[in-house]
């Protein structure tokens, strides 16, 4: 018999020549933490649709960052959810504002932590969108410059208080380059831009509407959120994003959205991110409850497959655990 000259089972006879021959390894430095950090909680208060993710006080924040600092995490991505909230989404861009002070308490206690901040107008207005918004009758507007303008304010104030990257999740038009002239504007040309560049209108975002305080009180976001079965649309907006002058580009959801994932990393090659969000992380936790499968291995084979698609950096409610589990 002729003998085989190819044998790629070689290659997997014990667990050193797989690990040897692995093409895509998880480290610490691959995942950002999103934290939550709220001006009504004493401590923290625990999100039910997210089991072990907890909105946080200023204190508690600081605690999580710390944790997060000595766990061998490089960033975290803070949300703020203010007490008052408005139809001008006031809290968004108030200097003594709860990211604002978070920044800062953050930055002061591990300066090496690289801050990230979400810019958007969601969790400060008092309908819940994004934007600010007109109404007439059963129908309404997001009025996109008037809350890109917004928008820019909020950036400018998250840099102030020494944010290294904010992290725009609107979606509205042109607010990437309108943030960057702002910045540029006022003296933060070092502040980056991590950009929410391909954000799909998606169901997966439940949980984090409860996390963030943040449903929409009427309508929902499809006018303004990309529609799940446009992959070409994905990558015009990714397109304009980057001649904007996004620096990191992100995908969001995750694991349904990994071709587009893939396409913005081949054609744009920027770092690229994505975003496995709340009701991905929701979806495993009960599978993983219900005795599906086992939480650890389900995580690490989901993160492995988002790098293998492109991610160079992940953001997932798993960031602290991975930091374990990926130790070699
Ligand atoms: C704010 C924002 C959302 C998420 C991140 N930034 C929610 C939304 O657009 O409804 C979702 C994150 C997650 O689900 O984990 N606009």
């Amino acid at each position: 018999m002729r003998k085989l000259v190819h044998r790629p089972r070689r290659l997997r006879t014990s667990p050193a020549i797989r690990n040897l021959v692995r093409e895509t390894k998880l480290t610490a430095h691959d995942f950002i933490l999103p934290l939550f950090v709220s001006e009504k909680v004493e401590s923290r208060r625990a999100i039910n649709s997210m089991p072990g993710v907890s909105q946080l006080s200023l204190g508690e924040a600081v605690v999580e960052a710390k944790n997060a600092c000595a766990l061998g995490l490089q960033a975290v991505l803070l949300f703020g959810i203010p007490s008052d909230k408005d139809e001008q989404a006031s809290g968004a861009y108030a200097e003594n504002g709860i990211v604002q002070q978070a920044v800062c308490a953050i930055k002061a206690a591990c300066p090496e932590l690289v801050v990230i901040t979400d810019v958007c107008l969601c969790e400060y207005t008092s309908h819940g969108h994004c934007g600010v918004t007109q109404r007439d009758g059963e129908h309404f507007h997001v009025l996109n410059d008037e809350s890109v303008e917004l928008l820019a304010k909020a950036a400018v104030s998250h840099a102030r208080a020494g944010a290294d990257l904010v992290a725009p999740s609107d979606m509205m038009d042109g607010r990437i380059g309108a943030i960057r002239e702002a910045l540029d504007a006022e003296g933060f040309q070092h502040t980056g831009i991590m950009s929410y560049a391909v954000k799909f209108a998606s169901v997966f975002y439940g949980p984090f509407r409860e996390a963030a305080e943040s449903p929409p009180q009427f309508g929902d976001r499809r006018s303004y959120q990309m529609d799940t079965a446009n992959a070409a649309e994905a990558l015009r907006e990714a397109a304009l994003d980057v001649e904007e002058g996004a620096d990191i580009l992100m995908v969001k959801p995750a694991l349904p959205y990994l071709d587009i994932l893939w396409r913005v990393r081949e054609r744009f090659g920027k770092p690229t991110a994505v975003y496995h969000v709340s009701g991905e992380f929701a979806m495993v936790k009960a599978g993983a409850a219900n005795g599906c499968f086992d939480e650890r291995a389900a995580v690490l084979e989901i993160m492995t497959s988002l790098k293998r698609a492109g991610a160079d950096l992940i953001v997932t409610y798993w960031a602290k655990e991975l930091a374990e589990w990926t130790r070699a």
